[in-house]
């Protein structure tokens, strides 16, 4: 019970990693505000320790809102998981404007966003998590990849720069950046693709939703107290 009485709000939860996160914070004691854009898309998993909350990251009112009902029913904000993501691969020369507009609405300017509505939160109780998910591509680049790395890049940036100025409100902020995670986001790469992109990884296996939410785990929970401006390979010693 790492989370217990602590108030959680994770993006992107109905599948992937985001899943994996919800179910295991709620397991570890956490009351989460799960985000998802399909209305109804949490029917299934929704509980008194899972409160569904519908919305697209990328509507800044929207996502304010929800921020602003975790303050009202909650009186606090603990952890902010900026988990939701898009990729979109493309060579250069081949990647056109409203591609990288679309992914860094979601990757960057929704991540950026919330952010700033969880900070103003948990500045006033004087403490709080914050975990972005970045990625392996964001550090090391990725052929294929441009916009997307770009955009991994930015959240790996932000994170440095937040946890500098949030720190002595004792806020944390940290990133996780996951090699290959056996997603649906990983499987759009195409089944041709998988077996020679294992062969890039240390431990010849891709990761899991719940090896990546476990990372998350520790840097919500109270055992990373001492621990901001960190960005976590979750990647099972791959090579990009
Ligand atoms: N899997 C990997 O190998 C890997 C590697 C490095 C980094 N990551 C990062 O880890 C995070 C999770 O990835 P994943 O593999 O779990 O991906 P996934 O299986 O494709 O899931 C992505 C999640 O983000 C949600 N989402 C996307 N755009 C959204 C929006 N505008 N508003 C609200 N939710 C939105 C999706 O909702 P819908 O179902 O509605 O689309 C879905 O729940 C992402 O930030 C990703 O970039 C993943």
């Amino acid at each position: 019970m790492l989370l217990a009485g602590k108030i959680a709000l994770i993006t992107g939860t109905n599948r992937g990693i985001g899943r994996a996160a919800a179910e295991l914070f709620v397991e570890n004691g956490a009351l989460v505000y799960a985000n998802a854009r399909g209305e109804g898309s949490l029917a299934d998993q929704a509980s008194d320790r899972l409160i569904p909350l519908y919305f697209d990251v990328t509507d800044a009112q929207a996502a304010k809102a929800a921020v602003m009902r975790i303050k009202k029913e909650q009186g606090r904000l603990d952890c902010l998981v900026n988990n939701a993501g898009v990729m979109k691969d493309a060579l250069i020369g081949m990647i056109d404007a409203h591609t990288v507009r679309d992914i860094f609405a979601v990757n960057v300017f929704a991540v950026m966003e919330l952010l700033q509505l969880a900070a103003r939160v948990m500045k006033k109780q004087n403490s709080g998590s914050i975990i972005n998910l970045a990625s392996i591509v964001g550090v090391n680049g990725n052929a294929g990849q441009l916009a997307y790395s770009a955009s991994k890049g930015a959240v790996v940036a932000m994170t440095r720069t937040a946890a500098k100025e949030l720190a002595p409100f004792n806020i944390r902020v940290n990133a996780v950046a996951p090699g290959m995670i056996d997603t649906d986001m990983f499987r759009s790469i195409g089944e041709s693709r998988v077996a020679e992109q294992i062969a890039r990884i240390g431990m010849r296996r891709l990761g899991t939703p719940a090896e990546t939410a476990r990372t998350c785990l520790y840097l919500a929970s109270d055992l990373s107290a001492y621990v901001t401006g960190q960005i976590i390979g979750v990647d099972g010693g791959a090579i990009v």
